[in-house]
């Protein structure tokens, strides 16, 4: 639990999902456990997400919803009136966390989040957040802005230093929320995570994301369309890592980013 929030160690993301396999792997991974979806309007899968949470039978409450609005976006009024829209097709009345998904050079940042702070009053989320925010960034939107953050989701993962920005959102009682937590699958067959899960009788991909979970503030999204994989996934937190298992892994280059699109902020 941070800042009041409590977010699973373990959700689903969604990005490249579509169509009925999205609405299938969101009521899959519901029906196998997972309390936490990750969906954003970039993703233009949020009707199939909602088509899933409803099939799914659970009740509201019992689940987090992540959802994100676009940087694309040009003011903070079009923005609300996109959120509005999100939650329709997402067939739900609030978000649980609403994250602005880019703080894009010359976007109006402060606008947007203090769009949020409003959205958030009006009871359209429970909670904001930001996601690839770096350091620099972040630090304004709290100290200067005064939004109240519950997470910053960014790219993290075994071949991603991410200790500075973590140190921070701990010590302002703030999540990582690790996105890109397998670098879009290829950890799943890294050979030093082959061999570290192979003393445990585990995969690659359990390695990865157990090194993220046993992590303080850090909770992982790891998008999983196929069931196998889900399950995989969730039972990665039965995993026990110990020392030589970390040492091995923090041996690893730490610089190898996925996600950097040519609107991506100066990364600290
Ligand atoms: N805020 C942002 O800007 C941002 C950016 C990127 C991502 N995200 C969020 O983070 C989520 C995760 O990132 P991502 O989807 O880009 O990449 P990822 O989670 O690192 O990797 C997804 C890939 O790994 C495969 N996979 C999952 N579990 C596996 C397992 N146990 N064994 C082998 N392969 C496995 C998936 O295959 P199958 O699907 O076939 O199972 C898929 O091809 C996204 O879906 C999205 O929700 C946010």
């Amino acid at each position: 639990m941070v800042a009041g929030f409590e977010l699973p160690k373990l959700g689903l993301g969604t990005y490249q999902m579509t169509g009925a396999s999205c609405q299938a792997a969101v009521e899959s991974a519901l029906g196998l456990g997972y309390r936490h979806i990750d969906t954003g309007q970039m993703y233009g899968n949020e009707a199939e997400v909602g088509a899933g949470l409803a099939a799914s039978g659970l009740v509201r409450d019992s689940y987090i919803l992540t959802g994100k609005v676009c940087h694309a976006l040009t003011t903070p009024e079009v923005a609300r009136a996109s959120l509005e829209e999100t939650l329709r097709r997402l067939r739900t009345d609030h978000l649980d966390l609403c994250l602005l998904h880019w703080p894009r050079a010359g976007l109006n940042i402060p606008g947007v989040l203090e769009m949020l702070m409003r959205a958030r009053q009006d009871g359209l989320t429970r909670e904001i957040g930001v996601a690839n925010f770096p350091r620099h960034l972040l630090r304004q939107a709290v100290e200067d802005v005064g939004a109240p953050i519950v997470c910053d989701q960014v790219e993290y993962h075994v071949l991603l230093d991410q200790t500075a920005l973590l140190t921070y959102l701990r010590a302002h009682g703030m999540m990582l929320v690790a996105h890109v937590p397998l670098a879009r699958g290829a950890l799943a067959d890294h050979p030093v995570l082959v061999r570290i899960g192979a003393r445990h009788g585990a995969t690659a991909a359990q390695v990865a994301l157990k090194w993220l979970m046993d992590q303080e503030n850090v909770a992982v999204i790891p998008k999983a369309g196929r069931p196998a994989s889900q399950r995989e996934n969730l039972a990665a937190v039965n995993l026990v890592l110990d020392d030589a298992d970390r040492a091995a892994i923090a041996a690893l280059p730490k610089d190898r980013r996925t996600v950097n699109p040519p609107f991506a902020p100066a990364w600290d």
